[in-house]
């Protein structure tokens, strides 16, 4: 066992259910090479999307001091469910009952704070999980800074099954594809901007943009997230000081590690050497 003294702090974490965090992890590690990286994947039980606001809070405080013990002073919830679910709860309850410096961020407000600049037509959509959408977080996050911009929303239970089965081509993923992009033009055919608020859609990029109509700006999270760290980093001059930099990067599962490092070196872009980890019961 190692003591927890020796483990080195100073890390930024970055969590998500399954594979999709690791598209914001590669847009973040592109921004900023310099930090040290710990990524945590609780795949084991992915999906979160259709679970409840106490279940995803749960899992996702577990996963957040697993990540704070292992020394991460950061964590970004690169997850829109746990976002949108268990943020508001960790950052109210759990981190003012720590009382220490360690922060959690999401990935909803960053989002929201680019997203009105994009639309010409004043209407974008957003294509995220159940919970996601159920829980109202882009309408109501968004309204705080571009009150004037409508959005349409759209559940789309299936695309986490599909991207965590990597089943991102084929006839039957452009079944589900197909089905939800048309449902949402259907509703509003103003929309010009289009959000993938799941962090596991950018991975089916290829197939949702064979169903979109002509002109429609598709966005993902990643960059955005990205850019917004960079300026919370700078804001923060006390917590960039405690950051470390080695360029360390450590890949975590609470499911089979090997079948991550197949999965996860596709979507991160190069190859990883993955763990296992046991948190909670699946
Ligand atoms: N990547 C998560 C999100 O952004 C997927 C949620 C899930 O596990 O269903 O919402």
């Amino acid at each position: 066992m190692t003591n927890s003294k020796e483990i080195a702090q100073g890390k930024i974490g970055i969590f998500d259910s399954g594979y999709g965090g690791l598209t914001v992890m590669r847009s973040i590690v592109d921004a900023l090479p310099q930090y040290d990286y710990l990524y945590l994947g609780d795949n084991a039980r992915a999906p979160y999307g259709n679970r409840s606001f106490d279940t995803v809070y749960h899992y996702t405080l577990e996963c957040v001091n697993w990540l704070f013990d292992q020394g991460c002073d950061l964590v970004i919830l690169a997850c829109n469910t746990a976002s949108a679910k268990a943020l508001r709860q960790i950052q109210q309850v759990d981190l003012p009952k720590r009382n220490d410096h360690k922060r959690v961020l999401g990935v909803i407000r960053p989002t929201t704070e680019q997203l009105g600049h994009m639309t010409a037509s004043g209407v974008v959509g957003v294509l995220g999980t159940e919970g996601t959408v159920r829980s109202g977080s882009y309408p109501i996050e968004l309204a705080k800074f571009f009150p004037e911009v409508v959005v349409e929303q759209e559940a789309c239970p299936m695309w986490v099954y599909l991207v965590e089965h990597n089943q991102r081509k084929g006839e039957g993923t452009d079944y589900f594809v197909k089905q939800h992009v048309d449902r949402i033009f259907q509703r509003n055919p103003r929309i010009d901007t289009l959000l993938l608020a799941c962090t596991h859609y950018p991975l089916l990029t290829e197939t949702i943009e064979k169903f979109l109509p002509e002109g429609v700006k598709l966005v993902s999270q990643g960059g955005l997230v990205a850019e917004r760290l960079a300026d919370y980093l700078g804001r923060h001059p006390e917590m960039e000081a405690r950051l470390r930099r080695a360029g360390f990067r450590s890949f975590n599962t609470t499911d089979d590690p090997q079948t991550f490092e197949k999965q996860a070196s596709v979507f991160f872009g190069e190859p990883i050497v993955a763990s296992h980890v046991e948190i909670g019961q699946h």
